[in-house]
């Protein structure tokens, strides 16, 4: 986006190395996230996308390279610490509390910074925006139900879209999103598409995005970095994306999503 000329970046990864044994899964990978953007990160089965969020979360470690979130490097800070200081993330499958209630298991997300204020808000004895905020992404997603209910009798679509208001309302700079749209039907993807849009525009989050559909990918993202066994062959707009050969010959070309 041409207004992040001016602006820092939140997350920037400069030369990122991994390997597992004999296998590269990241070769030099730096990119600029700032904030408000949507990068998509794209690339074949296997290519390194799921290891490269767990490095930037602190899961892994990287062989060699460095990040610097808001303006500081993390490269050797440990995982708790990163999501603390504002790097969220979801997963593959959702992971919940899955015997606790919905309201308890928000409430370890919004709890992450340690806001007090959030934990009274959501049990009424106080207003706070948590409430406004969590009615906002409530409204997007067209959700109603029992805030009582155990997490595991809300279907499989309605809980990794509330794995990401989870991981929301604890006011990260920086989401990684793993694959959201697996397992989500048309109207959940729509919902999905407008919760990560309201996490850039409206709360300035960086959002850096995983996900198998072009569709969404290309609708959705200011940005597309493209890795294929752990090596950058694109980075560009979701346009400059759909016409670079070195990506449409690896991935777009490919018969699978
Ligand atoms: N802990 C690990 N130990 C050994 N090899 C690993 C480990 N984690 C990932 N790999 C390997 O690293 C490569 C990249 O895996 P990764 O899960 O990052 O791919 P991906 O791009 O997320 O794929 P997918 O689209 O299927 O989710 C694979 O060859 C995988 O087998
Ligand atoms: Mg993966």
């Amino acid at each position: 986006m041409a207004e992040n000329e001016t602006r820092k970046p939140i997350l920037k990864l400069e030369n990122i190395n991994k390997r597992f044994g004999g296998v590269v899964t990241a070769k030099d990978i730096k990119f600029d996230l700032f904030p408000g953007e949507i990068k998509g990160l794209i690339g074949p089965n296997g290519a390194g996308k799921t290891t490269l969020m767990n490095i930037i979360s602190g899961i892994y470690t990287a062989d060699s390279g460095t990040i610097i979130f808001d303006g500081m490097d993390i490269t050797n800070v440990p995982d708790y610490r990163r999501a603390r200081m504002g790097i969220g993330r979801t997963f593959q499958s959702p992971r919940f509390l899955q015997r606790s209630s919905i309201r308890d298991n928000l409430l370890i997300g919004a709890d992450l910074g340690n806001r007090i204020g959030f934990l009274e808000g959501f049990f009424g004895k106080k207003s706070t925006n948590f409430e406004q905020e969590l009615k906002d992404m409530m409204d997007l997603l067209h959700f109603g139900f029992n805030w009582d209910d155990e997490i595991s009798s809300l279907p499989f679509g309605q809980r990794k879209l509330l794995e990401i208001v989870r991981s929301l309302l604890s006011h990260p700079k920086v989401i990684l999103v793993d694959e959201p749209a697996a397992g989500l039907n048309p109207k959940e993807i729509n919902y999905l598409m407008d919760i990560l849009r309201m996490a850039a525009r409206k709360m300035n989050i960086g959002v850096l995005l995983i996900e198998h559909s072009m569709d969404m990918i290309m609708d959705i993202c200011d940005s597309i970095y493209v890795i294929s066994f752990g090596v950058p062959i694109g980075e560009g707009t979701p346009e400059q994306i759909a016409n670079n050969h070195a990506v449409i010959e690896a991935y777009l070309g490919k018969e699978d999503e």
